[in-house]
């Protein structure tokens, strides 16, 4: 493999990904050095956090700067290694640049095994980061108890199917909130919540009130801004609320003020314990989460849903879909055969 094609990060957005934010190039690359790997991208997974990378807030990370190559995590093919823990053959997963080959020296990267009666696609998608925030979210920070109300927002994401599906199993009445009627009707129809609200056109608030007179126990964030205010409102005493996402605000600059909460004051009224997390502290206990989910899907009980965009060219319109709700599902770029 004499040549790559891989995205650099041009230019700071001032909000949105613009045309030149990202640019893609073709490029020489070396041959593979001693301890080193040559991988082949198959599946490139579009997370909303890739947006956060390219902007200039102190993060929970080290961003990507304006010339470097773009990242974000991956399911590769080994296709030659000089590095024994990683045989060539083997797939592996980790952070590697937004392109078609990349050299490692196989820091960071796991190896990933295939599981009988999954796709390739279906295991990367939930397993490789979906499905543990979601399990680690809701059951190590929300805590709920069966019999409890969750509500969950942009709950018919990639994140947010699985939350509810995962709180059903443990006894949970299950609320999601997504926008536009087709979402809302998955929310209900494919991924088991029990009521869905339409945050487009609804009051959130008041139907949050009908749904759950006597108020909500976990609240399960992923956008941020109303929704959280909405959550917020409704909450019962003692209630837990998960900050899993702000995804309505990864499009401002550090320099911007970003209102609310406005119903702050809820913390004390109600004694709710909110609590922010990042999936990658928990790294270290990845393959018993993997287990409990694989478990799931293989017995039917976790079902989700995929969006495939093909193409390495493709893969900044499929990381704007989730800026604009465009995505049904995880979304991956496929970016080359799966064997
Ligand atoms: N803490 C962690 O370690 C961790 C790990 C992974 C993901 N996350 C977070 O989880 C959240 C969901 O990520 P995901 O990968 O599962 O994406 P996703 O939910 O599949 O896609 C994002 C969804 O967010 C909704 N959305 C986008 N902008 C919005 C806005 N301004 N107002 C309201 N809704 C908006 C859209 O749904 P609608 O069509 O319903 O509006 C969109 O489909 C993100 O906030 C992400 O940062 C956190």
């Amino acid at each position: 493999m004499t040549h790559t094609r891989r995205w650099y990060f041009n230019r700071r957005p001032a909000k949105d990904i613009e045309a030149d934010t990202l640019l893609l190039r073709e490029e020489a690359l070396p041959p593979a050095g001693a301890g080193q790997l040559l991988l082949r991208t198959i599946y490139l997974s579009m997370d909303a956090t890739n947006r956060l990378w390219l902007g200039d807030w102190d993060l929970y990370m080290e961003p990507v700067r304006p010339g470097e190559a773009m990242k974000g995590f991956a399911l590769c093919e080994v296709i030659e290694s000089h590095n024994a823990a990683f045989p060539a053959g083997s797939l592996v997963a980790g952070l590697v640049p937004w392109s078609d080959y990349s050299l490692s020296d196989g820091s960071g990267l796991s190896l990933v095994p295939r599981i009988a009666g999954l796709k390739l696609a279906e295991a990367f998608g939930v397993l490789a980061i979906a499905g543990p925030t979601a399990l680690v979210g809701l059951m190590e920070i929300g805590r709920p108890k069966a019999g409890d109300t969750v509500v969950v927002t942009a709950a018919a994401g990639a994140v947010g199917m699985l939350v509810g599906q995962i709180a059903r199993i443990h006894g949970c009445r299950t609320i999601g909130i997504a926008g536009g009627p087709d979402k809302c009707r998955m929310l209900t129809e494919s991924f088991g919540y029990d009521h869905a609200i339409d945050y487009k056109r609804d009051d959130v608030v008041a139907r949050l009130r009908e749904l759950a007179p006597d108020g909500v126990d976990v609240h399960f964030e992923n956008v941020g801004g109303d929704m959280l205010d909405a959550g917020l409102t409704v909450m019962k005493n003692f209630g837990a609320v998960v900050i899993c996402g702000l995804i309505s605000t990864y499009n401002s600059a550090a320099g911007d003020r970003i209102p609310g909460p406005y119903m702050f004051r809820n913390l004390i009224m109600r004694r709710l314990r909110v609590e922010g997390f990042v999936i990658l502290d928990y790294l270290d206990r990845y393959p018993q989460y993997q287990a409990q989910l694989a478990g799931w899907m293989l017995e039917g009980r976790l079902n989700y849903r995929l969006d495939i965009t093909e193409g390495l060219e493709n893969a900044v319109d499929a990381l704007k879909m989730l800026y604009t709700g465009a995505n049904n599902g995880k979304v991956l770029v496929r970016i080359g055969p799966e064997s």
